[in-house]
């Protein structure tokens, strides 16, 4: 079986996707799998890259990159030669010939175009298999303003807030902070509808901050959420659906705490060791809680129509509600990463993990 990774992007998680794709190429069982590595450039071109995985980890604090297009260019960055039927002739002449020869590609992209439903399409026409969910569910979790209505009309709750395009905020941000002050209690959290890892997410405890988080969060996407802020547990639950019967397995949740020292679970903290974080599997809660985390995790990923595998990320709150902050189509991904280290804890390996996931797409 020859697999395709497919790593890096365009959107703002390109150095995580990076670190992503390190991770899997150290692991992957390379007598089972012949491993193709395609790096996609910041700027969108398809290249042959390197398959050695300490040429993808990080590096003095830094995320590494896919190089701009160098000799081995399989799809030329199209954003500065537009027109369907140029795109077309290089999908034709530049992809489809190296990709036939592909049997599943694992897209291990974050963020727009790529866990967003975008490669998933493209995929879809050039009828090439490949991990994890298609086009419509990849898309609706992108959103995540979009992923609320879809929960919220199967019941499953998360957290109250309001959704502000950016021509909206510059015409009226008075009337949008009176609806705000009037309506949600601080403090708020800041978020651009279509992103990962926190970027551009801002906590604004005194609505003089606001201004100041909507530009953070503006700066990656003009659809933005401000949401209540859920006083309670950060929570995340590993879905995953069985090979051969679609049935929809989830793992004892593991629990995200933070120290007094940061303000919440954004960016830095995420990757590059701001402040005091720990990660606990199984999460510290009563059982009947965690039971509880399951069954909306699994729930979410039905009603999403998600395939494959993803990461259900909740707050329990005090009075021990389930509210779900957000779906991850394509989780991180290194042997350190929440979803891996779940599965590690229900006793499937990273190798074996990896080899589920791909045998599955194969069908
Ligand atoms: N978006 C990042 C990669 C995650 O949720 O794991
Ligand atoms: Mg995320």
């Amino acid at each position: 079986t020859t697999v395709a990774l497919l790593f890096g992007g365009r959107s703002g998680e390109h150095g995580i996707s990076c670190v992503t794709a390190g991770g899997i190429l150290s692991a992957i069982d390379r007598d089972r799998f012949d491993v193709v590595a395609i790096g996609i450039t910041r700027e969108g071109g398809w290249v042959h890259v390197s398959d050695d995985p300490s040429d993808w980890t990080l590096v003095d604090g830094r995320a590494p990159e896919v190089a701009p297009e160098g000799p081995e260019v399989l799809l030329p960055a199209t954003r500065h030669r537009p027109g369907t039927r140029s795109m077309l002739r290089q999908v034709v002449d530049g992809v489809v010939s190296p990709l036939a020869e592909i049997d599943v590609v694992f897209p291990l992209l974050h963020g727009a175009y790529g866990e967003d439903g975008t490669v998933q399409g493209m995929l879809e026409m050039l009828d090439i298999p490949y991990v994890g969910s298609g086009v419509l569910a990849s898309a609706g979790c992108m959103d995540k303003a979009a992923a609320k209505q879809l929960l919220g009309a199967a019941d499953i709750a998360s957290a109250p807030g309001i959704v502000v395009h950016e021509d909206r905020w510059a015409e009226g941000a008075d009337e949008v902070m009176a609806h705000l002050e009037r309506h949600h209690p601080l403090p708020w959290f800041v978020k651009p509808a279509r992103a990962g890892s926190s970027l551009g997410v801002s906590r604004v405890d005194d609505p003089a901050q606001l201004e100041h988080a909507m530009k953070g969060a503006f700066a990656e996407d003009p659809k933005v959420l401000i949401e209540e802020m859920v006083a309670g547990r950060e929570v995340e639950c590993g879905v995953l659906q069985g090979v051969d019967t679609y049935e929809v397995r989830t793992t004892v949740p593991g629990e995200v705490r933070i120290g007094e020292d940061l303000d919440f679970y954004d960016y830095e903290a995420k990757y590059f060791g701001k402040g005091t974080v720990c990660i606990d599997v199984p999460a510290g809660l009563p059982d009947a809680v965690l039971e509880e985390v399951r069954e909306v995790a699994s729930r979410a990923f039905t009603v999403l129509g998600l395939e494959g595998l993803a990461r259900v990320d909740v707050f329990v709150t005090e009075d021990q509600r389930v509210l779900v902050n957000e779906v991850n189509t394509m989780p991180g991904f290194t042997p350190y990463s929440m979803f891996p280290v779940l599965w590690e804890n229900m006793g499937l390996s990273y190798a074996d993990l990896l080899a589920g996931l791909i045998e599955q797409a194969r069908g």
